[in-house]
Formats: structure tokens, C-alpha cells, sequence
């Protein structure tokens, strides 16, 4: 048996995948001594961190793994494939029906447990663990290494929202949230590495409850105050939220921490009540909008931006109308839309679904003109202004060109020397096309 040196780890889909599979570096850096490469064709354990938020995602799986087979397994049987994320969950020892050229199977909740399972797997027994044993999960990992100046930071696991249409309730377990001492450490570890923006992480950030040493429980408000106390920290995001429980306390925090970013990402799927009480949204398109009114009084400079699902089952022309209209009147600076995909064992999957796929794709494509139209726009009016940009390395083109993002999240190139990386910049923005914007430095802060 020849002793694996090499990891390369695949991500698909959401920033939690993201920052899982930097995890699974750390854990097997650490248990194998394995070095990650971005080279599938050197490693000796290729991973698949998997979605299946949408079918697409889903397909998307078999192929990659397929790919990986041919390519590299068939003439190294030694390789190892593993496969981890919400399609590991759902799918567990099935996965393995689909593709027994799998060895390992891990949930988005058993990643400390990858060192055991890969021992498994190079004994030549195929390992499978979809359990949930929630925050075990964090307990046995090691401390985070940094690989720029932002960093994601998982605050809680899973989702106890159980919106109609969605699996990760399924995938990922009911909502459980870590410490706010675990939290704040690994803030704490990432800056002292040149971290200075993170990005509180969880499917529903809002229901953070994390138990303090006290005894007592910490809101996610009560979180960001406290990482707003580490000097080295200079900005603070948080994703995904939830309309409902978007609490006072956190709209006194857009208020009152100036280190919590301009930005607010709060999915609101449609702009029809009928349809929201379908999704089991909780909440009516005017409570919706009664609500970013309260967050853009407590930061004017806020950039709003959205997630949107199109036909839904027993969506009407009507109901598509009411959503367009919501678009316009919360002003969303962008918005992520997709065709609504029946995701098996949620309760929408059950319901019927008549709307043909052609008017759907219609649909989509109105809507996304509107986004494009609303998006654009609020680029062009950044023009002339000066931003204050966190530098985050080289540009993906150009020689000595960097590229750094707005606290809006916008994010935008300008010539300037690589060790500014990490620093605060003004930026006067200069130009503006549909996702990127160029800019100037007027002079540079936090030099230090
Ligand atoms: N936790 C987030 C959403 C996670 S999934 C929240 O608060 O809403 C990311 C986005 O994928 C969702 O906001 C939704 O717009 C979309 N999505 C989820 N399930 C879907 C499905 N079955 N079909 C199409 N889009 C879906
Ligand atoms: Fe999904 Fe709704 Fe939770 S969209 S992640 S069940 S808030």
C-alpha cells in the first residue's frame, strides 16, 4: 500500500461547502500529513464536496465522478475517491450502488471523523458515515489555517426552518449552534494569521443561540459586538438569514458596529403571499418589505440583495407579477433566481405542478432582465465615489493589478503594488461594468 500524499478537494455549492472543504484540508493535513494541490491529476485522495439544493447540482455529481474515474482511478486503482456534502447525506451507502469506484462517503457533519474513514478506505473497506453528531464535529478539528485576508467562520449547523421546498433541513440536520468562545477563537486564530474580514456562516444565521461561558445565550447581535472588540478584525459579514427572526437586536447592530459590513443578504423567494404561505416562509411580501425599511433607517448605505424562486408549483402569472413588483419596491442591488427544482422527501415535491417549463424559462429570463437592470444601475451610481476596499490579492488579469472588495460586497480591480493585500485602501471607483467595478487609490489606511 503506497502512502497518500496529495489531496485535492473539489467544492460544490454553498459558501458552508466552502468552508468545510477547508476544513477537511486542515483535518487531513494534520491526521496524514496530506498536502492540498489544485491538480486533480497529482493527488492520490480526490474529494467531492456535493449539493443537492437544486437537481442540477445534483447531476452534476455523477459526472464529476465519472470524470475522476476514467482519468485517474482506473489507471491507479490506488487512488482514492471520496465523496462528502448534502448528496453524501441523502444518498449515503446508495451513493455507492451509483458509483462503487467510491470508497469513502461523508455528511457535511462527520468531517473529523475523515481521518478514521481514510484509514478504512486504504484497507480497501469502503467507508460510509452520513450520521449527525453536530458539534462534535467542531470539538475535533484542528485549529484553521488562514489563505488570505478573508476567512469563513461556520457559526451553526443545519436549518430547523423546513421551508417547502428546500432539503437542507434533510442534508445537514436541525439547527445547532456552536459556543460563542469557540466562535470568537476562531476568529481570534484567524486574525493573528492576517485575517481581517470574516464571514459568519450558517443556513439560517438569524437562530444563532450560542451558549456563553456564564451560562447564558449569546444572539448573533451579541456575537458581532464581541468580534467587533478584535482590533485585528476590520470587517464582519454574515450568511444566510432569514426574514423571520431578523431580530431588533440585529437591526441595532447595523446601527451601532461600524465593522459589520453595508451589506445584507436576506433571501425573500417570492413576492406572492399565496406562494410565500406555500413555502412556508413564515412572513407576507409587506412584512418583508416593513422590515428592510427598519435595516435601510439603521444603515442608509445598505446594499440589499436577495435570493428568488421561479414556478414555484401553482405559480399564476399573477402571483410572477407580485414578485417582479417586489423587486422593484425593495430595490434589491442584485439577486440570485432560480427555476424551482423538486428535491425528493420535501413537502412541496408532492404537489402539483403545472406550469410549463417554457413559461418558466420565461419567467426566469424576465426577471433576471429586471435584476440586470436594478444591478447595473446601482454600479453606475457608485461611480465617482470613494470606497474604502479591503484588499484581497492580484487581479485574476492584468500585471500589477489588484483586486479587493466594497463593504457592499461589490467587488473591484485597480493598479496597485501585491503587499497591499490585506490592507484597508480608499478607492475612488472610477468605471463600472455588469459585475465588477475599476477604481483608483486615493491614499491607503491601517497602514500597520
Ligand atoms: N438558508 C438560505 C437558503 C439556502 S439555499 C435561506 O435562508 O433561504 C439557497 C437558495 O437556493 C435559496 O435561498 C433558494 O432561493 C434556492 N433554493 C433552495 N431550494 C430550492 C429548490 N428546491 N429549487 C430551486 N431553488 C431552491
Ligand atoms: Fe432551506 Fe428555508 Fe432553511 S430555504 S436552508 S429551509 S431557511
Amino acid at each position: 500500500m503506497t502512502t497518500p500524499r496529495k489531496l485535492h478537494v473539489k467544492t460544490l455549492g454553498c459558501q458552508m461547502n466552502v468552508y468545510d472543504s477547508q476544513r477537511i484540508a486542515d483535518v487531513l493535513a494534520q491526521s496524514h500529513g496530506l498536502a492540498a494541490t489544485d491538480d486533480p491529476a497529482e493527488a492520490d485522495v480526490l474529494l467531492l464536496n456535493t449539493c443537492s439544493i437544486r437537481e442540477k447540482a445534483q447531476e452534476k455529481v455523477f459526472s464529476e465522478l465519472g470524470a475522476w474515474w476514467h482519468a485517474y482511478k482506473q489507471a491507479r486503482p490506488e487512488v482514492i475517491i471520496g465523496v462528502g456534502g448534502c448528496v453524501a447525506s441523502q444518498e449515503g451507502e446508495r451513493l455507492r450502488a451509483r458509483a462503487p469506484y467510491v470508497d469513502l462517503v461523508f455528511g457535511p457533519q462527520t468531517i473529523h471523523r475523515l481521518p478514521l474513514l481514510l484509514n478504512q478506505a486504504q484497507g480497501r473497506r469502503a467507508a460510509v458515515d452520513v450520521s449527525f453528531p453536530e458539534i462534535e464535529k467542531f470539538d475535533h478539528l484542528p485549529l484553521p489555517r488562514a489563505t488570505g485576508p478573508t476567512a469563513f467562520v461556520s457559526i451553526m449547523e443545519g436549518c430547523s426552518k423546513y421551508c417547502s421546498f428546500c432539503v437542507v433541513p434533510y442534508t445537514r440536520g436541525e439547527e445547532f449552534s456552536r459556543p460563542l468562545l469557540d466562535v470568537l477563537t476562531e476568529i481570534a486564530v484567524y486574525t493573528e494569521q492576517g485575517v481581517r474580514e470574516v464571514t459568519l456562516l450558517g443556513q439560517n444565521v438569524n437562530a444563532y443561540r450560542g451558549a456563553t461561558p456564564r451560562g447564558g445565550v449569546a444572539d448573533l447581535a451579541e456575537l458581532i459586538g464581541q468580534a467587533a472588540q478584535i482590533d485585528a478584525l476590520a470587517r464582519i459579514r454574515f450568511t444566510t438569514s432569514h426574514p423571520v427572526e431578523f431580530t431588533d437586536s440585529l437591526i441595532v447592530a447595523y446601527a451601532d458596529q461600524p465593522k459589520l459590513a453595508p451589506h445584507l443578504h436576506l433571501p425573500v423567494q417570492s413576492g406572492s403571499d399565496r406562494i410565500l404561505r406555500a413555502m412556508k416562509r413564515g412572513h407576507t411580501a409587506a412584512e418583508y418589505l416593513a422590515k428592510i425599511e427598519r435595516v435601510r433607517a439603521a444603515r442608509p448605505d445598505l446594499s440589499l440583495t436577495t435570493d428568488i424562486i421561479v414556478g414555484f408549483p401553482g405559480e399564476t402569472e399573477d402571483d410572477f407579477a407580485a414578485t417582479l413588483a417586489l423587486v422593484e419596491a425593495a430595490g434589491f442591488d442584485e439577486a440570485f433566481s432560480f427555476i424551482y427544482s423538486a428535491r425528493p422527501g420535501t413537502p412541496a415535491a408532492a404537489l402539483a405542478d403545472d406550469t410549463p417549463a417554457e413559461v418558466k424559462k420565461a419567467r426566469l429570463a424576465r426577471l433576471q432582465a429586471l435584476i440586470e437592470r436594478q444591478s447595473k444601475a446601482y454600479a453606475a451610481a457608485l461611480v465617482g465615489s470613494v470606497q474604502t476596499v479591503l484588499v484581497e490579492g492580484p487581479a485574476k488579469r492584468g500585471e500589477g493589478q489588484l483586486h479587493g472588495r466594497l463593504g457592499n460586497n461589490r467587488v473591484v480591480n485597480f493598479a496597485g503594488p501585491e503587499p497591499l493585500t490585506g490592507h484597508l485602501v480608499d478607492i475612488q471607483i472610477t468605471a463600472a461594468s455588469a459585475h465588477t467595478l475599476r477604481g483608483e487609490p486615493v491614499g491607503s489606511r491601517h497602514a500597520a
